[in-house]
């Protein structure tokens, strides 16, 4: 029967399944939630934009909602990420990794890791908007960043930057502003993947 064959082609766990086919805390257009702060990212063009708000009490999330053109893998990651970020302080929500949601749901297939980072990048945006409009430092955003070349000590979150406000759009132009890459050289491979992984992200591909 052609609905056997649909879903023995199924490559995913239970778990992404039925997050994927009944999503948590998405946020509805008729629903009035009103977000103390919001995160976008990904973009229209490439299919898979995504939009965090979070309504933030005695500094925790105390709600969530998400919205997202993403595919199966981004539904059902974003819906799991906003289980476990619904009641947990603002650091440990900044610090929600991908790897953390995945093993929640069981794993991903590979290819589909990128789509699974994207609801804890908006979550991100969604808490420094949040910390911007109420005028109150950013404790997190070092925390979170990793160094990737460590000659130049070029941070992924400076790249992420400079890639996101237009300023880097190859390996050369990151060369030319940071040097990152231009000493022992190990870390190129890296950077590539990061720009390319990057432009992804914010839409930055055209
Ligand atoms: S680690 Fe980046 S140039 Fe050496």
């Amino acid at each position: 029967m052609a609905s056997n064959g649909f879903m023995a082609q199924w490559v995913y766990t239970d778990i992404v399944k039925d997050h994927f086919m009944n999503p948590r805390n998405l946020w509805k257009e008729d629903e009035d939630f009103n977000p103390d702060g919001v995160g976008e990212v990904g973009s229209l063009a490439c299919g898979d934009q995504m939009r965090v708000g979070i309504k933030v009490k005695d500094g925790k999330i105390a709600d969530l909602r998400w919205l997202t053109y993403g595919c199966a893998s981004a539904i059902a990651s974003t819906s799991m990420m906003s289980e476990m970020a619904i009641g947990m302080d603002l650091k440990d929500a900044y610090n929600l990794k991908p790897e953390d949601i995945m093993a929640k749901l069981g794993g991903l297939p590979e290819h589909k890791f990128h789509c699974s980072v994207l609801g804890d990048k908006a979550l991100r945006a969604a808490i420094d908007d949040y910390l911007e409009k109420n005028h109150m430092e950013n404790p997190y955003k070092a925390t979170v960043a990793k160094i990737i070349c460590e000659c130049m000590g070029v941070t992924d979150q400076k790249i992420e930057t400079l890639i996101k406000e237009d300023k880097v759009k190859n390996l050369k132009d990151l060369q030319d502003i940071t040097g990152a890459g231009t000493v022992c050289g190990k870390c190129v491979p890296r950077l590539e993947e990061l720009i390319v992984e990057m432009k992804h992200i914010y839409g930055k591909e055209a």
